[in-house]
């Protein structure tokens, strides 16, 4: 269910920050969704033309807008049990962050990221112990300056074009959560299914 508008209070500037479950996504929140992934990801275009996602399907989307069906910045998530050298560790996959081209450099993905951090660290949101993503190592050092840790670890994990088991190359980010960036465990991470 959305939280209730008081959860989400208007920010001072006016935009507004928005946590919506999956399946309380309308049509024009999808059509929203996908505009700004093709302003953002112009190599990928077709892929969010045809579904506001890529590779697991998420169960939450955080966005920041500007005015109704205008997103400024967005990421998904989805929560996963994934193993980390033989144990279960509760994790929010994070994919599709983005900032819209003409919002960059304004500290939106910076506020992005302190909101999930807050809604995967709270019981009754979407909890999960660690945030987790992969991504292009030119986009590591922002993901650090906003919270997250690099670790390095073999990741087992499925294509999802090929639907084909592969073996991670991209960097892999972790941010705590409901556990301290100590706790994370050691050994090779398997995500039981494709990637974020
Ligand atoms: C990466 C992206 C989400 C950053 O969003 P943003 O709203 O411009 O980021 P912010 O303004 O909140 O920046 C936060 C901090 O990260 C830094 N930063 C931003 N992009 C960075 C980069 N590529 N490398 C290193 N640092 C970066 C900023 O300088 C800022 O630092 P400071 O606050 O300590 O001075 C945005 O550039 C984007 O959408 N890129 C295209 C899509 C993409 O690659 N997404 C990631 C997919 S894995």
């Amino acid at each position: 269910m959305p939280l209730e508008d008081d959860a989400m209070p208007e920010a001072t500037d006016g935009l507004r920050l928005r946590f919506v479950a999956e399946v309380d996504l309308t049509l024009d929140d999808h059509a929203a969704i996908s505009d700004l992934l093709v302003a953002s990801f112009p190599e990928h275009a077709d892929t969010f033309r045809a579904a506001s996602w890529y590779g697991a399907r998420p169960d939450h989307r955080l966005w920041i807008e500007d005015s109704p069906g205008a997103i400024a910045a967005h990421l998904d998530l989805e929560r996963r049990l994934i193993g980390v050298g033989g144990r279960d560790v509760l994790v929010a996959g994070v994919g599709e962050a983005a900032t819209h081209p003409k919002w960059r450099g304004k500290g939106l993905g910076r506020r992005l990221m302190a909101e999930l951090r807050r809604v995967v660290s709270t019981e009754t949101e979407a909890p999960a112990e660690f945030g987790y993503l992969g991504c292009r190592e030119e986009v590591v050092g922002f993901y650090e300056r906003v919270g997250w840790h690099r670790i390095y670890r073999k990741v087992r994990e499925i294509n999802p074009d090929s639907r084909e088991w592969t073996t991670s190359e991209s960097p892999t980010l972790i941010m705590p959560a409901a556990k301290p960036f100590s706790a994370w465990p050691e050994g090779e991470i398997n995500l039981r299914g494709t990637w974020w």
